[in-house]
């Protein structure tokens, strides 16, 4: 079932917030939303900012370059200038360690 890639310990992850990490070589940006932990893409579809810098708001990643919007869960566009979707990625968490699923 694909390629399940050991990105970090779960405890690195923040509160609420979003994180940039390198997974294989890929700019992946990582969401904490409560429990739940999701995946995309580090670098905007609309240009070259990374959404790491961004503002997280509930499921809501905010670019920073032109406040375009994601839905953090699926990387769908939610508003512009953004009209291209994020590519996201299956998250686990196991034995403290959370992984990521890149292909
Ligand atoms: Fe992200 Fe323009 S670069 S909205």
């Amino acid at each position: 079932d694909g390629n399940w890639v050991d990105v970090l310990p779960a405890d690195q992850l923040p509160e609420d917030d979003v994180i940039g990490v390198v997974a294989a070589g890929r700019d992946v940006a990582l969401y904490a939303v409560g429990d739940e932990i999701y995946a995309t893409d580090n670098t905007c579809t609309h240009g070259q900012a990374r959404l790491c810098d961004g503002f997280l708001e509930g499921y809501e990643i905010e670019c920073p370059l032109h406040q375009g919007k994601f839905d953090v869960r699926n990387g769908n566009p939610l508003c512009q200038p953004v009209t291209d979707a994020l590519r996201s990625y299956p998250v686990r968490v196991e034995g403290g360690r959370v992984y990521l699923q890149l292909d």
